[in-house]
């Protein structure tokens, strides 16, 4: 099994949010050719877009599977804040009766992806409407909604879960979504995403529970599953 119309535009994609699934052959090229070839050349013409495709399909099943012992996503509003092509999303929409889907992303490709910490957080890595092909050709209910984060007209309903892996805090600071946030969780709110950071949680938040460690991806973190906020004026 394998997601639905999985083009070279969006394997490539797929590689620049999960680096982790580049071929050996490709780790080699970007580390002898740099980043900037890496992202805008030989992304575009060396992807094998079938093994990317089945690799993407397992990890986030894996993803899935790690997140569903501490969340469950039953007849729940989900918020996804930089969900790369949505392969979790999806495969959680498969398996439960989730009421609405969510995505805040980034409409643009750097043009020399880093990775790592950015501090102004110019980086992103998506195109949405690839991404929302790739939705319609792999969803059975019509239940996503997408936003551009640069077009500030975000959803101001209130959500159960917000999932963000390897993207808040991970990349960019938390603080970007902080306000926004309190506004649309309430005190039962889960938060799900990766940190180097999971004490400074605890300032900001009275339940932190951290779910898993990964070594060394990009940096390594912790998965952290934070609810309510201590300040919710501030
Ligand atoms: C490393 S990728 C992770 C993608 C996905 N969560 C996954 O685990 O496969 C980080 C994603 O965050 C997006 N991003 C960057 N800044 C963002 C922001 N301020 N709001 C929403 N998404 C953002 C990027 O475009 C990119 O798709």
């Amino acid at each position: 099994m394998a997601f639905n119309g999985f083009d070279n535009e969006i394997a490539r994609l797929v590689i620049l949010q999960r680096i982790e699934l580049a071929t050996p052959l490709l780790v080699k090229i970007r580390k002898l050719f740099g980043r900037y070839l890496f992202t805008n050349f030989f992304t575009k013409f060396l992807i094998p877009r079938h093994i990317i495709n089945l690799q993407y399909y397992n990890r986030m099943h894996e993803e899935y599977y790690s997140l569903k012992k501490y969340i469950d996503f039953n007849n729940k509003n989900i918020l996804s804040i930089g969900a790369g092509m949505c392969g979790l999303e999806l495969i959680i929409n498969n398996f439960n009766v989730v009421n609405q889907f969510s995505i805040i992303e980034k409409n643009y490709v750097s043009k020399k992806i880093k990775y790592g910490w950015d501090d102004k957080n110019f980086e992103a890595y998506n195109n949405l409407t690839i991404l929302k092909n790739f939705l319609n050709n792999n969803q059975t209910k019509s239940n996503f909604k997408v936003y551009d984060f640069d077009l500030g007209n975000l959803p101001h309903s209130k959500f159960d879960i917000v999932i963000s892996l390897y993207s808040l805090d991970y990349h960019y600071d938390f603080n970007i979504y902080n306000h926004y946030l309190k506004k649309i969780c309430s005190n039962k709110t889960q938060i799900v995403f990766d940190t180097i950071r999971p004490d400074y949680f605890e300032k900001l938040f009275n339940k932190v529970e951290v779910v898993s460690e990964t070594k060394k991806r990009i940096h390594s973190s912790k998965r952290i599953i934070c609810s309510e906020f201590i300040k919710w004026w501030a």
